[in-house]
């Protein structure tokens, strides 16, 4: 499985008119989500240089996300390596934001709220108990609310809501500005966007040595950084085993504004519907609600395993407003901004792939960060810090050491 790139011998030879390949790069990042842009404005603040291949950089599963940051509300039984790394990533998000926020002028939103978890009828109560006592024999800082307290908290819950979970340390960041800053930090770093699509991953003698694009060209590298999402496995190039299964899961999301007589403006907020991130569990199916600081609210979200179909559905979206609207009646008073949908990656276990390929592999050089599934905006800090490290030749932190292909059967670390 491997390829010449275009050498000297082969530009000298080739036909005239062809347009001259683009210089070579340290680095090229295929994906231009948060990972990608995060992971190659890192490598360009290392001093390397960096092409990032995306057709639109930004706008797919990253731009549909909510932003949630939510270790301690997405940890469920026997994922406790994932809640580890999470927590791990939580931690580094006030620098990270910071960080970002010196560097661009560009507030990215991160907003600590805290996450409340409610019950609606009697046997959500049992099954958010449940998640409860899971999460306390884990030693998280969760609290148990009866209903009153809840609403105590949340003033517009409604009045069946049975008891609630509050998880104190589950925030938000915006995710919009999230990449736009991003991506401005990139710009300044000197990363070079390249509109195109990756197609193949390049290899000579065992090493990458670039990727070839759907244009036709190609990105000469000695590093490729794999950041594609659910579009990771389409790459051609990658030797089997190098990156597991990976499954597109749809999430369908509604926006919602204030109503027009709230007199709410974006400068100042006079109506908000709640204050916090409210995360429910509605006759057995889930919901959650995210506000953000200019009063709107984001639903969410579907998980529909259709392949790669980002269709908007009437009964997708009859499902998440029928949930909001039992849990926090008054959000039947907003208005309807847009609905989409995304692609979650997600691997065989839902938890990422984070993996650095050597000598002997086969592709040297290949660095993997993807599978990232409901917990992308998440990991966005810790993805980026640790395929700096691998692209720098330092420690990747500890916390991402379960998360190789190897634990598919697969991949060579
Ligand atoms: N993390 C929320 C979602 O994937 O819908």
């Amino acid at each position: 499985m491997e390829h010449a790139l275009t050498s000297p011998d082969a530009a000298a030879s080739r036909a005239p008119g062809t347009p001259a390949s683009p210089p070579a790069s340290d680095v090229v990042v295929i994906g231009g989500g948060a990972i990608g842009l995060a992971s190659a404005w890192k490598a360009s603040r290392a001093g390397m240089s960096v092409a990032l291949v995306d057709p639109a950089p930004g706008r797919g599963a990253s731009w549909m996300a909510a932003g949630m940051l939510a270790p301690v509300t997405e940890a469920h039984y026997g994922e406790e390596a994932l809640l580890a790394l999470g927590l791990a990533a939580a931690g580094q998000w006030p620098p990270f934001a910071a960080e970002l926020e010196e560097a661009t002028g560009m507030d990215v939103g991160y907003l600590r709220c805290g996450t409340l978890l409610a019950a609606f009828d009697e046997d959500d109560r049992e099954a958010a108990h449940e998640l409860y006592e899971l999460q306390r024999s884990l030693a998280l800082d969760v609290d148990w609310l009866v209903g009153s307290k809840a609403r105590e908290l949340e003033g517009n819950l409604a009045p069946g809501v049975r008891a609630a979970l509050w998880a104190r340390h589950d925030h938000q960041v915006r995710t919009r500005a999230l990449v736009a800053a991003l991506e401005a930090a990139c710009h300044h770093e000197g990363t070079r966007f390249v509109t195109d699509k990756a197609v193949e991953l390049l290899t000579s003698a065992g090493s990458v040595s670039g990727v070839r694009l759907a244009s036709g060209g190609e990105l000469a590298a000695t590093r490729v950084v794999i950041a594609a999402g659910c579009w990771s496995g389409g790459i051609a190039g990658v030797p089997e085993g190098a990156l597991p299964p990976l499954r597109p899961v749809k999430g369908q999301i509604i926006r919602l504004a204030p109503p027009p007589t709230s007199g709410a403006s974006p400068q100042g907020v006079t109506w908000r519907l709640i204050g916090r991130t409210v995360r429910g569990i509605v006759m057995g199916a889930p919901i959650y609600l995210v506000p953000r600081s200019d009063g709107s609210v984001l639903l969410g979200a579907t998980s529909e395993e259709l392949g790669f179909d980002t269709s908007v559905t009437a009964g997708g979206l009859h499902d998440l407003l029928r949930r909001a609207h039992r849990l926090v009646p008054g959000v039947s008073e907003m208005v309807l901004v847009d609905a989409s949908a995304g692609l979650r990656p997600a691997t065989p276990d839902n938890a990422p792939v984070l993996a650095a390929y050597g000598v002997g592999s086969g592709v040297d050089g290949l660095i993997v960060a993807t599978g990232h599934y409901r917990n992308g905006i998440l990991l966005t800090p810790i993805s980026a810090v640790a395929v700096a490290a691998w692209l720098t030749g330092s420690e990747p932190p500890a916390a991402i050491l379960p998360f190789g292909a190897e634990r598919f059967g697969v991949g060579a670390h």
